[in-house]
């Protein structure tokens, strides 16, 4: 997954990209790249991050107000300063960057090579860039027409921006399962994988669709036309992205901003969608189409990573409140192993991206089959949110740190709307209860803000298990899924190994691991089953396990039991993962810090995985 950013216009170019590219950095920061005309043609690479590019190209000639920059992770060809984009044809005419995969790459370069054209990277960029030009070349065609052409024998995933020496006023751009904005500014555009470069300059926005080609000309206009060439009449958005939301505010890393953010992301997920006085929910989505999805035969979550522990929480919240057969899938199996998907199914993707390759592919195969697709996403006007039937975005603005936390929040506080409107109107829960999980939901923005208070005991915590090579997360009910959740945040950014497990399971292998060296999570703020947590952490003990606890306020029994405690306000079962992760996200996020990991750009990961 990549990061794209582009210009063309009356200012220099150089200053927009490379502010650019470190805003999209969180998408990929193994190398990156500039291009920038001026009369002739100059490229500039690096491996590494934005700032080894940067520190690369001050001393060099940076003029030009036209431009194209990349900020890679890489699919094909390690990272190293050749396979960085941009990247030019052979001609030295073009420069392209490219988001995605070119699956039919090796065809294309065996062809290229048998007419002659000579290749001096690993990737499968570099075969896009010089396809374009044996077309351009062949037929003398313009850019837009060459690289239409081009794409119609392209299988695979891209978003590109192309420019052309001969051509210093255009750039072309195209995509297909990869994201790409047109920022539209007076007489100047802007072009980049989302928002965030663009926001500053331009709120006028169009969002390419699949198998778009947008030609933005300085001082002119743009066109898009379909890859058939039929001019496409695009919609024009108007951001509402702030500025400071791109910011750190203040706190050393986006991680730990956006899981300070909570108590707010949260109240602004339910904002408008409940009111638990007068006891009604109001899901735009959902409303529309509210039957299909309250006859559902089944539900079914597709989604990854933390999404599908957003998934799990729903699970058990629409099978307990409202009665609905659901499964959580992992989308990258469901969308291999030939799936029963009926037309009285709902499918259900969640993602924060809104582009990870796996689910929108297993959300296409829901949609062929016939079942109702909807989507529970942040990033506004992805593509997840524009392939679904309908759906519901969480408003908890960018999350930039590669660990997800208020995102995470926001899902679940979605679901829980959605599982909580669904099993009044079905009458499957007493109003009683109904209106008390809604009333109570009403207060978890307080509640949350009262468990981030928890963070220096928590940050003392992290100093006294930070050098453990190994973790055990364990919960129950509706903290079995945070258990994976604590452990997934702990794994991916400080890269200690750990594990979630439903805490009855232990005995069913894990407890062989635990010893003196094994510090283990337990999440026991579940009433119903507190007596059988309590003998698991018991049995932990008793093999010197460490236990750090996440409890009631006021527990009495585990706190003397925990060797470290953290207690979270009361609150009703089925909310409680609203607050039970929040001590494992500061958790994980302090043991990194300590560790010297980079929090937001964790090794190897990417903040939307939109390739396979
Ligand atoms: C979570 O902290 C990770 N960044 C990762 O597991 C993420 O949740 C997953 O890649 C899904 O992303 P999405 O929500 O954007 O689809």
């Amino acid at each position: 997954m990549c990061g794209i950013v582009a210009y063309v216009g009356q200012k220099e170019a150089y200053e927009i990209l490379i502010n650019g590219l470190k805003r999209l950095e969180y998408r990929g920061y193994d190398s990156a790249g500039v291009a920038l005309l001026n009369g002739s043609l100059r490229v500039y690479k690096k491996k590494g991050k934005v700032k080894e590019l940067e520190d690369f190209v001050n001393t060099k000639e940076k003029k030009g107000k036209t431009g194209i920059g990349h900020t890679r992770w890489a699919t094909h060809g390690e990272p190293n300063d050749i396979n960085a984009h941009p990247h030019t044809s052979g001609n030295g005419r073009l420069s392209l960057v490219h988001n995605g995969i070119i699956e039919n790459y090796g065809l294309l370069k065996e062809t290229l090579q048998r007419e002659g054209h000579v290749f001096h990277t690993d990737t499968d960029t570099e075969v896009l860039v010089n396809l374009i030009q044996e077309i351009q070349d062949r037929d003398n065609l313009p850019l837009e027409e060459a690289v239409r052409l081009a794409l119609k024998r392209v299988d695979g995933a891209y978003a590109i921006v192309v420019l052309d020496r001969e051509d210093p006023d255009k750039l072309v751009a195209a995509r297909k399962a990869s994201p790409l904005v047109v920022g539209i500014g007076e007489g100047e555009f802007f072009l980049a994988s989302d928002a965030t470069p663009i926001v500053e300059h331009t709120r006028k926005v169009v969002y390419l669709n699949d198998e778009e080609i947008a030609v933005v000309t300085r001082g002119e206009g743009f066109q898009i036309k379909n890859i058939g060439n039929e001019v496409q009449n695009p919609a024009i958005h108007e951001l509402d992205l702030q500025i400071n939301m791109l910011e750190k505010g203040g706190f050393d890393y986006f991680m730990l901003k956006e899981i300070h953010e909570q108590p707010k992301t949260i109240a602004d997920c339910m904002r408008g969608r409940f009111n638990a006085e007068e006891g009604w929910i109001k899901l735009g989505g959902i409303n529309e189409y509210f039957n299909r999805i309250s006859k559902a035969k089944r539900i079914i979550f597709v989604a990854c990573g933390t999404s599908w522990h957003a998934g799990l929480i729903a699970e058990y919240l629409i099978e307990d409140l409202a009665r609905i057969p659901v499964e959580v899938e992992y989308a990258s199996e469901f969308r291999y192993r030939n799936p029963i998907i009926n037309e009285d199914d709902v499918v259900i993707a969640i993602s924060q991206s809104g582009e990870t390759a796996d689910t929108l592919a297993a959300l296409e195969i829901a949609k062929q089959k016939g079942a109702f697709i909807y989507g529970v996403v942040n990033s506004v006007g992805s593509s997840i949110a524009r392939l679904t039937d309908a759906g519901s975005y969480i408003h908890a603005g960018p999350e930039i740190g590669v660990a997800s936390t208020k995102a995470f929040t926001g899902q679940v506080t979605l679901l829980t709307l959605i599982a909580l409107h669904l099993s009044f109107k079905r009458g499957a829960i007493s109003k009683s209860y109904y209106r008390r999980l809604l009333s109570e939901l009403g207060n978890i923005p307080a509640k949350v803000e009262t468990v981030l208070q928890n963070n220096t005991k928590i940050e003392y915590i992290a100093s006294e298990i930070k050098d453990k090579t190994n973790a055990l997360y364990l919960g129950r009910g509706y903290n079995f899924p945070v258990a994976l959740e604590g452990a997934l945040k702990l794994k991916e950014i400080s890269y200690i190994h750990a594990e979630g497990y439903p805490a009855a399971e232990m005995k069913h292998g894990p407890i062989a691991l635990i010893d003196e060296q094994m510090p283990v999570i337990v999440i026991a703020t579940n009433q119903s089953a507190y007596g059988k947590i309590v003998s698991n952490i018991q049995e932990v003990k008793a093999r010197k396990g460490v236990v750090i606890a996440i409890v009631p306020e006021g527990d009495t029994e585990i706190s003397q039991m925990a060797d470290y405690t953290i207690e979270i306000p009361e609150t009703e079962e089925p909310l409680s993962p609203l607050l039970s992760v929040i001590p494992l996200q500061l958790l994980s996020y302090h043991i990194a810090v300590m560790r010297g990991c980079n929090v937001d750009q964790p090794r190897n990961l990417a903040k939307s995985v939109t390739v396979e």
